[in-house]
């Protein structure tokens, strides 16, 4: 049976009339990768309100590597609403969250003593690694990448680089931020190759410090191991140690930012794991409750207790009901069934995604980790002009076919796949026929 089922065009009637009304009552700002309103949605499908069922390779941008409205996620938030929705862990304290920082501190890298927090967004997460980092070291700066994405709030957008739509009409920004080049090599920074470079991007680093800010300022750098919004960046396996090597010999913290890698999306349920390295301060959200609210700073215990007490919180921060779903979200996790599978599906999307870059010269770049996939869209490739555009196009035809798709990258020219990692071989390749379907009719224009 095929997992795509239309019944309207998409968007269908019902999508558009709703459409209709949020323009009137809900501002501009929040963007849509589509214009089609969902009324329900399980495993690696969604339902409509036109009644279309779409296949979903977005996951509601990464959050859902259990699948939608897994039953496990279900059955333990919907037990949990019963018995407490809010306490707010700074007025009466309660097990859940003491329960799911022991079962975090045990699953982040690194031997020796961890503490955990929780807060409610991954923007939230990466400010409060922050404020650990400078209560920690005494000192002012972070160090961010070029590409990098960390969130919308003022300290997490300061820290994030893409300018156009983020930070536009937005400033000033949070001082004492400074940005280097990712390792990038698609798009070098310093037009080098890889593996010949070197890492040159790593040892410009002393140079930066140099130029732009000493190096005893920096409290902490503050890295995607694989860039998200970026566009699936990713780097040389060497490149996280030897930015590990760099930080430890300047007493810097190294916060690894794992909203979007994190929860067994590159097949590791770390992916700093890939490089074995250990971060200072790691940082999760998305997938982390299957679906909920919900995001954790776990680091080094001496630096998570630098922050004195009140100095960290947030009424919601750690809601019962979102600690159950993660609490469900890991035993779902511990038997490496789900890390086999994003293996398996990766292994999958990039088959076939090199086989297109092969027959459309359209397609620039493929990359990936585990199942977080992308396809960079170029005009032409040799000059690697971004497609963004066609990208666009590309995108719209998925949906239109019932395919819901995302696109990344500084300029917007990267389709990524971030689909649930339950979703069958079956419904995977019929996802990936209506992609490659969308291709080619973009390739052709
Ligand atoms: C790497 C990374 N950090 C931080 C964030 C911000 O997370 P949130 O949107 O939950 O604030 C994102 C969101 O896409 C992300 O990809």
């Amino acid at each position: 049976m095929r997992a795509i089922a239309l019944r309207t065009e998409v968007p269908g009637p019902r999508s558009r009339a709703l459409m209709a009304r949020r323009e009137a009552a809900v501002p501009r700002g929040p963007f849509h990768a589509t214009p089609v309103f969902v009324a329900e949605a399980h495993g690696a499908l969604l339902t409509d309100v036109d009644g279309n069922r779409l296949l979903d390779f977005a996951g509601g941008i990464g959050c859902l590597n259990v699948g939608h409205t897994s039953d496990e996620v279900v059955r333990a938030a919907s037990a949990q609403l019963g018995r407490l929705t809010h306490g707010c862990f700074h007025v009466t304290p309660y097990e859940g969250y003491v329960r799911l920082a022991e079962r975090l501190n045990a699953v982040v890298p690194g031997d020796f003593p961890k503490k955990t927090m929780f807060l409610n967004s991954g923007a939230e997460a990466v400010e409060n690694a922050v404020k650990i980092a400078r209560a920690a070291t005494g000192r002012p700066a972070v160090l961010a990448f070029e590409d990098g994405f960390h969130g919308r709030t003022l300290l997490a957008l300061s820290l994030t680089s893409k300018v156009h739509p983020y930070k536009e009409g937005f400033g000033p920004f949070a001082p004492e931020v400074y940005r280097a080049p990712y390792a990038y090599c698609y798009r070098c920074a310093y037009r080098l190759q890889y593996p010949s470079c070197d890492l040159a991007c790593v040892d410009a680093l002393e140079e930066f410090f140099k130029r732009y800010v000493e190096a005893r300022q920096v409290a902490a750098v503050v890295v995607e191991p694989v860039l998200g919004e970026g566009g699936f960046v990713v780097p040389p396996v060497e490149f996280l140690p030897r930015l590990r090597e760099l930080t430890a010999r300047h007493g810097i913290l190294l916060i690894a930012d794992e909203v979007q890698t994190g929860f067994g999306r590159t097949g590791k349920m770390w992916a700093v794991e890939h490089a074995g390295v250990v971060p200072d301060l790691l940082v999760a959200a998305k997938s982390i409750a299957g679906g909920l609210p919900l995001s954790s700073v776990t680091g080094r215990a001496e630096l998570m207790d630098a922050p004195g007490v009140g100095g960290l919180g947030g009424t919601f921060g750690g809601n019962p009901v979102s600690l159950a779903a993660a609490e469900a979200v890991l035993d779902l996790m511990s038997d490496g069934s789900l890390l086999a599978r994003a293996e398996r599906i990766g292994r999958v999307v990039s088959e076939r995604a090199e086989g297109w870059r092969k027959r459309f010269p359209l397609v620039g770049d493929v990359r990936g980790l585990g199942a977080m996939w992308a396809l960079e869209l170029v005009k032409d490739p040799s000059s690697r002009v971004p497609a963004k555009e066609e990208t666009a196009a590309v995108a719209r035809r998925c949906y239109e076919s019932g395919l819901v798709t995302i696109t990344a990258g500084t300029w917007g020219n990267v389709i990524r796949t971030l689909m649930p990692l339950t979703i069958g071989d079956d419904e995977l390749h019929e996802g990936l026929d209506v992609l490659e379907g969308a291709l080619a009719s973009v390739a052709q224009r």
